[in-house]
This record gives structure tokens, sequence and C-alpha cells, in this order.
């Protein structure tokens, strides 16, 4: 292991992918320098990048850390990211005590059992699109033809959001998750905002079922939630609830298709499937740079992380830290993935956890059965994903069967 003095010149942080599926080649003087390493950040200030395992545990559970992000002298990866501070943040940007009375208004909506409750309604939903894309004949864009569409139809189910908006709000969180500048960004969350405002006066006048009319109904009008504060949970889990897990199936079908060998382990044994999604979910690490920022000095590994400094949690190369999980780069269904950080950890960890797993299982066991002549219809060099600024998965994926 290097120690942290060695890396004579700091590494940007964030950077993009070589390959979809592993952290980038820049990355790798930071994968020797475990567990704390020093980085640049895109407006030229430096901060922490933490890359060991048993570390980044103890500092994602540690309260001194914050995840506010309308602190001042909060660390930002992209302008786009520094753009939003202005605004009322919810969940993610918040921290205790507010942040454990918004998580306890969510929590009954993504347990395990109202995940397994949908089943049926996941299920109907990847037959739907699956029998659309069959109809139409390869080759077909994955990632819009069943990728996207597969989460962003049960985000709405859940939340109570009309899905025939898809185009909108998938668009506008496109926008704010990826779009080039600070303006824009600004302004697909003011379109998104706007929209969210408008739901909720309708639901005030006219109650539906879903999550959001719940919300309306038992806590903005017993004063528990302003309005500010439900738009900006609702942008939350519209946002978090479709991007991401669209992400991890378009990009675990493509490193599927990459890695045969264990493509046919999985087609030959169907039981593998939940192991064969948490070592996806460890190798592709899609959300990969959890900010904070320290609120007190704190001693940790030998060093002291001072208070005011910008704290980075790369989970791809936590991920791959190889006294947790030998041979780090290779895709084995058989290894222990336990503890893996790519829903996070502590009290921010992934709140949609649940249905992400669920959906990833009934989205992936039947388009493996259903296709079993899978394959893809470029060349994989060819087809292209996305930058290391966002959530990293496939832009499209052309596939054929
Ligand atoms: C495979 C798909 C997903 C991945 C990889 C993922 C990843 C993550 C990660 C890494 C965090 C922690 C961020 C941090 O600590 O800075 C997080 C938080 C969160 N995720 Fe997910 N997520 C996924 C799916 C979902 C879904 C389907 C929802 C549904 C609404 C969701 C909602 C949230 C929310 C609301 C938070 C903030 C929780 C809090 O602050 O208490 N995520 N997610």
């Amino acid at each position: 292991m290097t120690d942290l003095t060695e890396l004579s010149e700091p590494v940007s942080f964030p950077q993009d992918r070589t390959c979809p599926y592993h952290p980038p080649t820049g990355y790798d003087p930071l994968r020797t320098v475990r567990p704390l390493a020093r980085i640049q950040l895109y407006d030229g200030r430096p901060a922490w990048l933490v890359t060991g395992h048993a570390v980044a545990r103890d500092l994602l559970a540690d309260p001194r850390l914050s995840t506010d992000r309308t602190r001042s002298g909060f660390p930002a990866t992209t302008p786009r990211f520094a753009a939003l501070r202005d605004r009322k943040p919810a969940l993610l940007g918040v921290d205790d005590p507010k942040h454990r009375t918004q998580r306890r208004m969510m929590i009954p909506s993504f347990t395990l059992k109202r995940a397994t409750e949908l089943r049926p309604r996941i299920q109907e939903i990847v037959d739907e699109l699956l029998d659309a894309m069959i109809a139409q004949g390869p080759p077909v864009d994955l990632v819009r033809a069943f990728a996207l569409p597969v989460p962003s139809m049960v985000i709405c189910a859940l939340l109570g959001v009309p899905y025939a908006d898809h185009e909108f709000f998938e668009e506008q969180s496109r926008r704010l998750l990826r779009g080039p500048t600070a303006e824009e960004t600004q302004d697909a969350r003011d379109r998104l905002a706007a929209y969210l405002e408008e739901l909720i006066d309708h639901k005030q006048r006219q109650p539906g079922e879903g999550l959001l009319d719940e919300l309306v109904q038992q806590r903005l009008r017993e004063g528990e939630l302003d309005r500010e504060e439900l738009t900006a949970l609702a942008m939350i889990l519209l946002v978090a609830g479709h991007e991401t897990t669209a992400n991890m199936i378009s990009l675990g079908t493509y490193t599927l298709l990459l890695h045969p060998d264990r493509l046919a382990e999985l087609r030959a044994a169907p039981s593998l499937l939940p192991d064969a999604i948490e070592e996806l979910m460890r190798m592709l690490s899609i959300a990969d740079g959890l900010l904070r920022l320290a609120t007190e000095d704190i001693e940790i590994a030998g060093t002291t992380i001072r208070a005011g400094d910008g704290v980075v949690f790369s989970t791809s190369v936590i991920n791959r830290d190889e006294d947790v999980y030998p041979a780090p780069d290779t895709l084995d269904f058989h290894r222990s993935t336990r503890h893996h950080v790519a829903f996070g950890f502590g009290i921010h960890q992934c709140l949609g956890q649940n249905l992400a797993r669920t959906e990833l299982e009934i989205a992936l066991r039947t388009l493996l059965e259903r296709l079993p002549g899978l394959r893809l219809a470029a060349p994989p060099e060819e087809i292209p994903f996305k930058p290391g600024t966002t959530i990293q998965g496939m832009l499209e994926l052309p596939v054929g069967w």
C-alpha cells in the first residue's frame, strides 16, 4: 500500500470511466492509497477521497460528517451540483434530527414487505414491456424499451405520479443529473419542482392512491411537512427511483453480455441471481462519489480530517478494496459481497434498496428467460456510456436476440 504522502500530484475527481463496469483507469494511483487519499475537485479545491472499506463504513456512520449541501464549504464534484444549493433539500441533503423525521415518514413505503407486495405489478410491467419489444423485433435500444421504463413505471405507481408524464420528468431528470451547465440544471430543477407542486395541489383537491397522496393527506395537512419539503421529497423519490435502477439494468445487462461464462452460469443456475445482483452492484458501483462535509476535526487512520474539509467516498474504489474482496476486478457470483457500499451506509443508506433489488431481480430474470439468444447488436466499444460526473450507466444499449 502506498503511503498518503507518496502521491505527489493530487488526482482529479471525478474522471470518466474507460470501461463502463470498471473504475476509471485514472483512479489507479488512488486504489493503492488506502484508506484515504487526497484529490482535487473540478474547482481546484482539495478534498479527501475515502478508498478503504473499513474506514468508509466508519466515516459513513459518523455524525461529524454532514450531507447538508446548503452549508457553506460543502464540496461539489461538478458546477451542476454547486448550482443546486439554494433550495431546501430533503433526505439525502439534510442531517439529523430533520433527516430522522423525514426518513421515518418514508420507511413504511420502502420495507421488504412493501417491495414483495409490489412484485405482481412489477412482473406485469416487465412482461408488457418485453411483449412490446419482442413484437417490434430486433434490434432494439434496451435503455429506451426496457431499462428506463421498468423503474419509471414502478416509481410512478408507488408515488401516484401519472406515467403519462414520463417523457417530461425523465427529460428533466436527465438535464438535472447530466445537464452541461449549471443554468440548465437549475432550469430542470425548477421545472420539476413546478410540475410536482401542481401535482400536490391537484392531490389536495382530488386525493388519489400513492405515497404522495398519503403524504399530502397525513403530513401536509397536519403541518408535519411544508409544501417546499414535500416537493423536495417528491423530487428525490421520483429522480432516485428511476434513474439509478435504470442504469443498473442497462449496465448490468451489458456486463453480463461481456462475461459469457458468467452469463451461462447464471442461465444454468437461475437461483444464483440474487448473489449475481449483489456482485454486479459491488462491481458496477454506479453511484460513485458520495459527498460529505466535516463539521468537526476527525482523527482517523493516523490522519486528521479538519472541520471544513470536503470528504468524497468513491464506492467503486471502496468496493474493490482487495483486503475485503480478493481479486476485486473479477466478476464472481460465489464471493461474499456482504457489506458492499453500493447503496451507501449509515443513516443515508439507500431508502429504495429493497425496491431496487426486487426490480432488478424480476427484470433480469425475465429478460434472460424470455430472450435466450440476447446479444449486443453493436461492437461493445462503440456503445456509449455515461460520463464520470453522473450516475454510471449506458446511454443506449442496442441488442438483438
Ligand atoms: C440500484 C439502484 C440504486 C442505487 C445504486 C442507489 C444508490 C444509493 C446510494 C449510494 C445512496 C446513498 C447516498 C449517500 O449516502 O450520499 C442512496 C440514497 C438514497 N436512495 Fe438510492 N439507489 C438506488 C435505487 C433507489 C430507488 C429505487 C429509490 C426509490 C425511491 C432510491 C431512493 C433513495 C433515497 C431517497 C436516498 C436518500 C436516503 C436518505 O438520505 O435517507 N434509490 N441510494
